[in-house]
């Protein structure tokens, strides 16, 4: 099913941080639980139009979160897919509240120029998430890195035809500031850091090497073409999958429970955020007229062996690996003081997990013993 875009630039008044943003913080301030009660309260109402946003690969992981949520607080959505007449990839967010009223699925593929023009053209926000986020294969340069880097130009410079622009929010990765040999781990990473390229490619990490390259190139084509850039650069996403289909990450997390050490080996220490409070910052930078650069978005870090020991624990019927090889690899972890100064509240690691799980079991994957 594909909706044109009918714009409507009326439907917009000032800078959504304004009032609404403060709405926002106001829920905040009740904690993570009251979230959804509140963002309901604040649904679309006439007194309060809300704008008009892209997201880029509406039908992925994150961004049907992201779509979710842009539709619950009332505002209008594009999303771009790559193929919108694919039934099964889509039927998840035609059944998300207010999708029938204020949803418009679009065409668009990074690799090729132009493509997004029409989705982006009267919005006023554009929530840029598509990337390719695959297991390596024989030529990961050509399919993770060049999509990642030049995809997101290509959709940079749609925004840049846009009058009616004001702000890009990219969804980074906090893949873009740990992979480092030089630092200091009794000081937690913060947004000033960036991966060293160059450790990236040494070590084949194609993935984190395709998203500090594309971050920087929007940094600096944003700087150059006068673009409101925000990024958000969220540690591993954990909770449950709109999607029926299990992306990349939600398959290795689905294969962790099910008792495989193979795609959660290598991670060694890692960062980790519930995926809804990743949707929920995106939408708080952009409505912070004042938010400002990078914003790193994790709630707790813990190595392998903290990760196995706490799963093994919580749900004790599930075949958890009871360890991991040790990697030697250098202690870090993640300040995440300017996101929550904007009054993000994260999901502690208990609330991700038991979503996850329970979401895994409604859908299927996992037996409903484990509930
Ligand atoms: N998963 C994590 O733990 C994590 C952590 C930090 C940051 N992120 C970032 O979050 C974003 C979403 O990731 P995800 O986990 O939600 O993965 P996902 O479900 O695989 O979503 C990736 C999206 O990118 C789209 N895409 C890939 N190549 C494309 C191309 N050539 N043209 C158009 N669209 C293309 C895919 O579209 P199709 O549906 O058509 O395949 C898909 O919608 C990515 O930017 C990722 O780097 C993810």
């Amino acid at each position: 099913m594909i909706h044109l875009i009918k714009p409507n630039t009326s439907a917009t008044k000032g800078f959504i941080g304004s009032s609404f943003g403060n709405k926002i913080g106001t829920a905040l301030s009740f904690g993570n639980a009251n979230f959804e009660q509140e963002i309901r309260r604040m649904g679309p109402n006439e007194e309060e139009v809300k704008g008009r946003i892209c997201v880029t690969g509406a039908a992925g992981y994150l961004a049907s979160w992201l779509v979710k949520r842009l539709l619950s607080s009332g505002y209008h959505v594009i999303g771009t897919v790559r193929d919108p007449g694919n039934e099964k990839k889509v039927a998840h967010l035609w059944k998300l509240e207010g999708a029938k009223e204020r949803l418009t699925l679009v065409k668009a593929d990074l690799m090729e120029n132009g493509s997004f023009d029409d989705a982006i053209m009267g919005c006023q926000g554009v929530f840029h998430t598509a990337s390719p986020v695959i297991k390596p294969s024989s030529d990961p340069k050509a399919e993770i890195v060049k999509p990642a880097v030049e995809g997101t130009l290509n959709v940079l410079r749609s925004c840049k035809k846009n009058p009616d622009l004001r702000r890009v929010v990219l969804t980074s990765s906090s893949s873009t500031i740990r992979i480092r040999d030089d630092f200091d781990p009794n000081v937690p990473f913060d947004e000033s850091s960036w991966s060293s390229t160059e450790l990236c490619e040494m070590h084949q990490i194609w993935y984190s090497l395709s998203k500090t390259l594309a971050e920087k190139a929007a940094w600096e084509y944003c700087n150059e073409n006068k673009i409101d850039l925000v990024t958000v650069l969220p540690a591993f996403l954990i909770g449950p999958s709109l999607p029926p289909d299990l992306c990349s990450t939600a398959s290795d997390v689905l294969g962790l429970l099910k008792g495989e050490t193979k795609d959660f080996q290598w991670h060694g220490r890692m960062g980790y955020i519930h995926i809804d409070d990743v949707a929920l910052a995106h939408i708080l930078v952009y409505e912070h007229e004042s938010a400002k650069g990078r914003f790193l978005a994790s709630s707790t870090v813990v190595d392998n062996d903290e990760l196995v020991s706490f799963l093994s624990a919580r749900y004790p019927s599930l075949p958890i690996p009871k360890r991991f090889e040790p990697l030697n690899r250098p202690h870090y972890d993640f300040d995440t003081a300017k996101l929550e100064s904007l009054g993000m509240k994260f999901k502690s690691i208990q609330e991700m997990f038991d979503d996850c799980v329970a979401s895994l079991v409604e859908q299927g994957y996992l037996p409903s013993v484990y509930l």
